[in-house]
């Protein structure tokens, strides 16, 4: 079975600052890969190269078998700590704007039963997420747990073949994080989702993940901090998780 994403010899520089080198490691379709290490230690440099908003310096990341193109596809839904969402837009407004830009590129607007069909899948994705009774409401409205509901429904809507979550509770209470990790854990397993998830709690990378990778450096040079890159330097697989 060919990998759905696999990094050969991965580099990211930036002029002679060297952020991540010889990043070798493939993620099977259904993993639910944890990544933890330190701050600036390159995690979401790591996650940018996979939603293509940047490319490696060397080396190659393939996607389902063919290289990966540098530019954000719709095969990559992504979720940050926070403001993800558009703050003029509703919930329903949010959740359909990827599927109106896909399907009406040049107007951004559905109309007729193109747009029913896709307002009801909105609205279910909605539901899906807890969000089934915030329809018309507007983000800042919206709890902090609430709008990451929102973000979370906004790229899954998108059908992407991984997800890509930077901090996604970093910024939230214990109690509605608690929520989220019950959120996540169902929405993984129930439509078998890809996952990529940044953290730096180490209890939650371990217990989400049924893989937790640390980023870190081997070498430093302490005169140059620079001079080497990050790369992974465990890859723990928890066999224990029930897989989506
Ligand atoms: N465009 C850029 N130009 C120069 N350096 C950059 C650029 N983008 C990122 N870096 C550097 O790359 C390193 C890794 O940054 P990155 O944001 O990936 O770290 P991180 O592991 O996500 O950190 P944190 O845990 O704080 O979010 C940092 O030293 C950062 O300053
Ligand atoms: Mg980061």
């Amino acid at each position: 079975m060919t990998a759905l994403l696999s990094f050969r010899d991965v580099w990211v520089e930036y002029g002679d600052k060297i952020v991540l080198e010889r990043v070798n490691l493939s993620v099977e379709a259904g993993a639910f890969v944890s990544i933890v290490g330190p701050s600036g230690a390159g995690k979401s440099t790591f996650l940018r190269l996979v939603l293509g908003q940047e490319a490696p310096t060397r080396g190659v990341i393939d996607l389902d078998g063919a290289p990966l193109r540098a530019e954000p596809g719709r095969d990559r839904g992504v979720v940050f700590q926070r403001y993800s969402v558009f703050p003029h837009l509703n919930a329903v407004e949010n959740v359909l704007f990827g599927l109106e830009c896909e399907g009406a590129a040049l107007t951004g607007r559905l109309w007729g039963p193109k747009r029913r069909t896709a307002r009801e899948r909105a609205v279910a994705m909605l539901e899906a997420v807890g969000l089934g009774a915030a329809l018309d409401v507007f983000p800042a409205q919206l709890s902090g747990g609430m709008q990451q509901r929102l973000a979370i429904a906004q790229a899954l809507i998108m059908r992407p073949r991984v997800l890509l979550l930077d901090e996604p509770f970093g910024a939230l209470d214990p109690g509605v994080r608690l929520d989220m990790h019950g959120l996540i854990t169902d929405l993984w397993r129930e439509h078998s989702l890809t996952i990529l998830m940044v953290t730096h709690d180490i209890k939650e990378a371990f217990k989400l993940g049924d893989r937790v990778l640390a980023l870190d450096k081997r070498r430093h040079d302490p005169h140059a901090p620079h001079r080497y890159g990050s790369t992974a330097v465990y890859d723990f697989p928890l066999e224990n998780k029930a897989r989506g």
